[in-house]
């Protein structure tokens, strides 16, 4: 029997999390990448027509289905999503992308955060002043090549993804309102302080003031600045697409087993927009006013496109800052350091404990274990699939996590999840869903949305990618890359079996995906 007596404790803690749980590393660390790497104002048109189009709908349709789910008394995907099809049996194996995407994204995801807890104390104990930019650069790569220890403390990676995750495990081990909304309501409103004083000084940049070559506004206008010609190069739709996916967090499984403790006439329309909007505020507005305009207002457009080619969001966020934080002077420079470290930990915490509830939920749920033993258990699967991309970093197992996990699970999943919604369990009973309870009126051009151009457009996304999925298959990898794509693979069957157990066991006791059948 179920074991799950979780709620939410209040609307603002739900809001706060959900928005917590959109809001992370890929706001400040992946939006700027991917936004110099397409051209700038070239990238964000295709953005806001994928926010739109895809994420808004994914949004309504995740929230509709968690509570729907959590009615019948589930609270992961399996059997959330088998709840919604007259057929679950088959397609409550598709709801274990929920559970994989969440595991294997946690495993690599707490690792940058790890990162953020000891860059913050780096940033304290001063291991950077001084610094010339190289060896700031230098410092990340040490550090993630666990066998040079020249920070002082051995094997210091490891010790901090270690404590990274006995952090985790422990708040969610507290519970929905007793640990994660807890932890919302601190860190949500420290990341947007942090982040509205960074962004200012990003901003008010000068040119000529503390060693800065251009104002704050030449990285802002090259952001803001439209370029049409960009709608139709497909390699910028697709970019702007999986940003969308990832920084709000639909495709993975967490929005739904949020939502799976609301009761049953607790809105999801307007909820769904605040946890959105907040995140596109932080992403856009915060995000954007702080890597672009700081590192263009010393390195000039090409200087930082050239680092992006060479070391991604890890080569301005991690590399690069902590050396232009020092140009800010000593005191200046160390707070804004701590501030950006640790608006990242609370970006990434927020989200890391969403990725932890849905195993969880499945524990409680089908096998009846408590909630400390089910907290433990993911922290022990995450420490299991992540070691292999804190040793192997270098060698390229991390990008794959985040590409197999991070990238085409969630468009498949999100692919899959708004066929059922839209065409199986259908459009017009979904679109109740959406409405009940709703505290906003939705437009009604959402349900013509939902029902063909977001499925059309999330097709259309998974054909254009098929030729980069297939080319990454076939290329040369080291053989550290071909192991990590069996423990995946491993990871996602030794899912489905369990999801197979379960299923059988509520046969035996009776126990009926939908309640009152
Ligand atoms: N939505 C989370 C992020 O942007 C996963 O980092």
């Amino acid at each position: 029997m179920s074991t799950n007596t979780e709620s939410w404790g209040s609307r603002v803690g739900l809001v706060l999390a959900m928005a917590g749980n959109a809001v992370g590393l890929g706001n400040f660390l992946r939006f700027p990448v991917q936004a110099i790497e397409n051209g700038g104002g070239a990238f964000i048109i295709p953005y806001l027509v994928c926010f739109l189009l895809m994420g808004i709908p994914l949004l309504f349709v995740e929230w509709s289905m968690g509570r729907f789910g959590g009615q019948h008394g589930h609270h992961s995907t399996p059997f959330i999503v088998g709840s919604m099809a007259p057929n679950g049996r088959l397609w409550k194996y598709v709801g274990v992308f929920g559970i994989f995407t969440n595991l294997a994204v946690a495993a690599y995801y707490c690792y940058i955060e790890s990162w953020t807890m000891s860059y913050v104390y780096h940033t304290i104990v001063g291991s950077f002043n001084g610094s010339t930019q190289a060896s700031v650069a230098q410092f990340f790569t040490d550090y993630t090549d666990i066998g040079v220890s020249h920070t002082g403390i051995p094997y210091e990676p490891v010790v901090f993804y270690v404590l990274c995750l006995l952090l985790n495990t422990w708040i969610l081990s507290r519970g929905l309102s007793g640990g994660v909304e807890a932890v919302a309501k601190i860190g949500m409103p420290l990341l947007i302080i942090f982040g509205i004083f960074l962004a200012i000084r990003g901003i008010t940049l000068t040119a000529g003031t503390d060693g800065a070559v251009n104002d704050g506004t030449v990285g802002l206008n090259f952001l803001w600045n439209p370029q049409f010609d960009s709608i139709w190069n497909a390699k910028v739709w697709l970019a702007a697409a999986g940003q969308i996916f990832f920084t709000l967090s639909v495709g993975m499984g967490s929005i739904h087993c949020y939502a799976s403790y609301l009761r049953s006439r607790d809105d999801v329309a307007l909820n769904a927009m605040g946890a959105g909007w907040t995140n596109e505020f932080v992403e856009v507005v915060l995000g954007g006013a702080i890597v672009i305009p700081i590192t263009v207002g010393y390195l000039g457009i090409d200087g930082v496109r050239e680092i992006v080619a060479s070391g991604g969001g890890f080569g301005l966020g991690f590399q690069t800052l902590p050396y232009l934080f020092q140009q800010w002077g000593p005191i200046l420079g160390t707070l804004s350091g701590v501030m950006w470290f640790g608006l990242l930990f609370f970006a990434g915490i927020t989200s890391s404990l969403a990725m932890g509830t849905p195993i969880m939920g499945f524990l409680q749920d089908e096998f009846g274990w408590k909630r400390e033993k089910s907290a433990w258990t993911f922290g022990l699967a995450v420490l299991i699939l992540g070691l292999p991309t804190v040793i192997f970093y270098q060698e390229g197992v991390f990008g794959e996590y985040d590409y197999w996990a991070g990238t085409v699970s969630l468009v498949v999943f999100a692919l899959l999840e708004i066929i059922l919604f839209a065409w199986v369990f259908g459009m017009k009973r979904g679109w109740d869903e959406i409405n009940r309870g709703a505290d906003i009126q939705v437009p009604s051009a959402f349900k013509f949305i939902i029902q063909y151009i977001t499925p059309l457009f999330l097709l259309a996304v998974f054909v254009f990618s098929l030729p980069d999925i297939i080319n990454k298959l076939t290329s040369e990898q080291p053989m550290a890359v071909h192991l990590s794509r069996l423990l995946l693979l491993a990871l996602f069957v030794g899912i489905a079996y369990l999801v197979r157990v379960a299923y059988y066991k509520r046969l035996r006791e009776g126990r009926h995906i939908i309640k009152n059948i």
